[in-house]
C-alpha cells in the first residue's frame, strides 16, 4: 500500500498515557491495595465494633467482613460492565472515562475519611463503587485506544491497559511496604490515593480528542471527526481514512449486530460461546486474584519471615509486570493454544508444590522458599498463558457482529468469577488451610483438559477457518453462502483485541 508510515504522534501517545494511567492503572492498584493493610485494616474493624457494641468481634464476623470488603470490588465490576454500552453511547468513549473519575474520585474520598467516621460499612460501599470504576475502565479504555490508534498501532496500543493494570498492582504493593504506607497511620491514605490518577485524567483528558470513530459514526459530527483525527496523525489530509471508516461501518451494519440473546441461541456459535466461558472462568476460579488480594497472608501461613513478606509480594509483582511484557512478543510467536497449556499445566503443578510445601513447612526449614517460588511460577505460568489469551480469542472466535456481545458474556463471567474467589477463598483458607490450593489446581486441571480437547489454535486463522473447525462439533454446516464473505473478514478477525478486556486478570 502506498500509503504514510503512520507513527505514534504526541497527541496519540499522550492520550494513550493519560487514559491508561488515569483508568486502568486505577483497576490493577485497587485489586492489591488491600492486601498490605488487611492486618491494620481488620484490627480497625475490631475495634470499630468493640466501641459500638462493647464486645469484641467474632472471628467468623471478621471474615465476612473482610472478605465483603475485598470481593465488593469485583461486585461493582460486574455491574460497571454492564452499564459500558449505554454509556459509551451516549457519552462518548472519552466523555465515559472522564465521567468514570466520579466513580473513583467519591470513594476515594469515602475511604480516607473511613477511619474518623469510624465506620467499616463505608469502606465496603466504597470498594463496590470503585469496582464499578474498574468495570467500567477495562473495557472503555481498549475500545477509546482501539478507535483512536491507526491499523499499525491497534496490536500495540492494546496491550498498554493490561500493562497499566500490572503496573497499578505492583505501585500498590510497592506503596504498600510498612515503612511507607502499609501501616498503622497510613492505610486510609493508601486507599484515598487511587483519586490521584483520576483527577488527573479528569484535568489533562479534556485537552485531547474524542474517538473520531465515535464522533463520525454514532454523532455524524464530520468536522470534529476530521479534526480529532488531524491532531491525532499529525497532517491534515484525513479523508482517506475517514472514507475507509464510514466503510467499515456499512459493512459492519450490513452484517447486523447480534444480541446477547441471539448470540447463546446461535447454533454455529455455540461451541465458541462455551469456550469462552470456560476460558474466562478458568482464568478467574484458578485464584489468580486470591494471590493479590491475600499475598501476605499465603505467605505468612507459608511461614515466609513477617519483615520479609512484603518484599516477597513487591517482588512477585514485579515478575507480573515483566511478563506481561515478555508475552506480548511470545504470543505472536508460539500460538495461544500452546500458551495457554502451558500456562493452565504450570500454574497446576505450582498449586499441587505449593500444597506439599505448605503442608511440610513446619518439619523443613527451608519451605518457605519453596513455597514462595511456587507463587512466583504460579504468576509467571498465569501471566504468559490464562491471563492475556481469554481476551484475544473473544476477538479472534467471533466476528464483528456478533463480538460485542460476546465480550459482554465474557465480562460478565469475569467478574462474578473474579467475585467468588474473592469472597470465598478466605473462608476455604480457614476451613482447608493448605488444601484450599489442591481446588485451584484442580480447575487449572480441568480448564487445561477442555481447552486440549475444544479449543484449536486461533492464531493467524480467518474467522470463516475458526468456525469451519468448530462446525463439526457444533453440527452445524457451512454453507458455501458464508464462504462468499469478503476477503477483508479474514483481516478483522485476526485484529488484535479492540474490545480486549483484563486479566482480569
Ligand atoms: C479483637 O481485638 C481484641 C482486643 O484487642 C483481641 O483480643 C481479639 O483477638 C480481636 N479479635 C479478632 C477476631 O481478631
Amino acid at each position: 500500500m502506498a500509503e504514510k508510515e503512520e507513527w505514534l504522534t504526541p497527541v496519540l501517545a499522550l492520550a494513550t498515557l493519560i487514559s491508561a494511567f488515569g483508568s486502568s492503572f486505577q483497576y490493577g492498584y485497587n485489586v492489591a491495595v488491600v492486601n498490605s493493610p488487611s492486618s491494620f485494616m481488620q484490627q480497625f474493624y475490631n475495634t470499630t465494633y468493640l466501641e459500638r457494641t462493647g464486645r469484641p468481634i467474632e472471628e467468623n464476623f471478621l471474615t465476612l467482613l473482610w472478605s465483603l470488603s475485598v470481593s465488593m470490588y469485583p461486585l461493582g465490576g460486574f455491574f460497571g460492565s454492564l452499564m459500558v454500552a449505554p454509556l459509551v453511547n451516549k457519552l462518548g468513549r472519552k466523555g465515559t472515562l472522564l465521567f468514570n473519575n466520579i466513580f473513583s474520585i467519591v470513594p476515594a474520598v469515602m475511604m480516607g475519611v473511613s477511619e474518623i467516621a469510624k465506620s467499616y460499612e463505608i469502606i465496603i460501599v466504597a470498594r463496590f463503587i470503585v469496582g464499578i470504576c474498574a468495570g467500567l475502565s477495562s473495557n472503555v479504555v481498549p475500545m477509546y485506544l482501539g478507535e483512536l490508534a491507526p491499523k499499525n498501532l491497534r496490536g500495540a496500543l492494546g496491550i498498554v491497559p493490561q500493562l497499566f493494570i500490572t503496573v497499578g498492582i505492583l505501585s500498590a504493593q510497592v506503596l504498600g511496604i510498612r515503612n511507607i504506607l502499609g501501616n498503622n497511620t497510613g492505610w486510609t491514605l493508601m486507599l484515598g490515593l487511587t483519586g490521584i490518577p483520576a483527577l488527573l485524567e479528569l484535568l489533562l483528558l479534556p485537552f485531547f480528542p474524542e474517538s473520531p470513530r465515535y464522533m463520525l459514526i454514532q454523532k455524524g459530527d464530520k468536522n470534529t471527526a476530521k479534526k480529532a483525527l488531524q491532531r491525532l496523525r499529525g497532517w491534515d489530509d484525513v479523508d482517506s481514512e475517514m472514507a475507509e471508516m464510514h466503510l467499515e461501518d456499512e459493512s459492519e451494519k450490513a452484517d447486523g449486530r447480534l444480541s446477547v440473546l441471539s448470540l447463546l441461541s446461535q447454533r454455529s456459535l455455540r461451541w465458541q460461546l462455551v469456550s469462552i466461558i470456560i476460558m474466562n472462568m478458568g482464568q478467574q476460579l484458578s485464584g489468580v486474584n486470591a494471590i493479590y488480594y491475600y499475598a501476605d497472608n499465603i505467605y505468612a501461613s507459608a511461614g515466609v519471615e513477617e519483615n520479609h513478606i512484603q518484599f516477597v509480594t513487591v517482588g512477585t509483582g514485579a515478575v507480573n509486570v515483566f511478563m506481561t511484557i515478555s508475552a506480548v512478543f511470545i504470543v505472536e510467536a508460539s500460538g495461544r493454544r500452546l500458551l495457554l497449556l502451558c500456562g493452565f499445566g504450570i500454574c497446576c503443578g505450582a498449586c499441587v508444590l505449593l500444597t506439599v510445601a505448605l503442608n511440610f513447612q513446619e518439619s523443613v526449614t527451608w519451605m518457605p522458599y519453596i513455597s514462595i517460588a511456587c507463587v512466583i511460577i504460579y504468576v509467571i505460568g498465569h501471566a504468559i498463558g490464562p491471563s492475556p489469551i481469554p481476551s484475544l480469542m473473544t476477538t479472534e472466535m467471533f466476528r464483528q457482529s456478533a463480538r460485542s456481545s460476546a465480550f459482554m458474556v465474557a465480562g460478565s463471567v469475569h467478574w462474578l468469577s473474579n467475585f467468588t474467589v474473592g469472597l470465598v477463598f478466605p473462608f476455604l483458607e480457614r476451613g482447608l488451610g493448605p488444601y484450599s490450593f489442591i481446588l485451584f489446581a484442580i480447575i487449572c486441571l480441568v480448564t487445561l483438559v477442555y481447552i486440549w480437547l475444544v479449543v484449536p489454535e486461533t492464531k493467524n486463522k480467518t474467522f470463516l477457518e475458526i468456525s469451519q473447525m468448530f462446525a463439526k462439533r457444533n453440527k452445524v454446516e457451512i454453507k458455501l453462502a458464508d464462504v462468499d464473505l469478503p476477503p477483508k473478514e479474514s483481516k478483522e478477525s485476526s485484529a488484535p483485541p479492540v474490545w480486549d478486556d483484563q486479566v482480569m486478570q
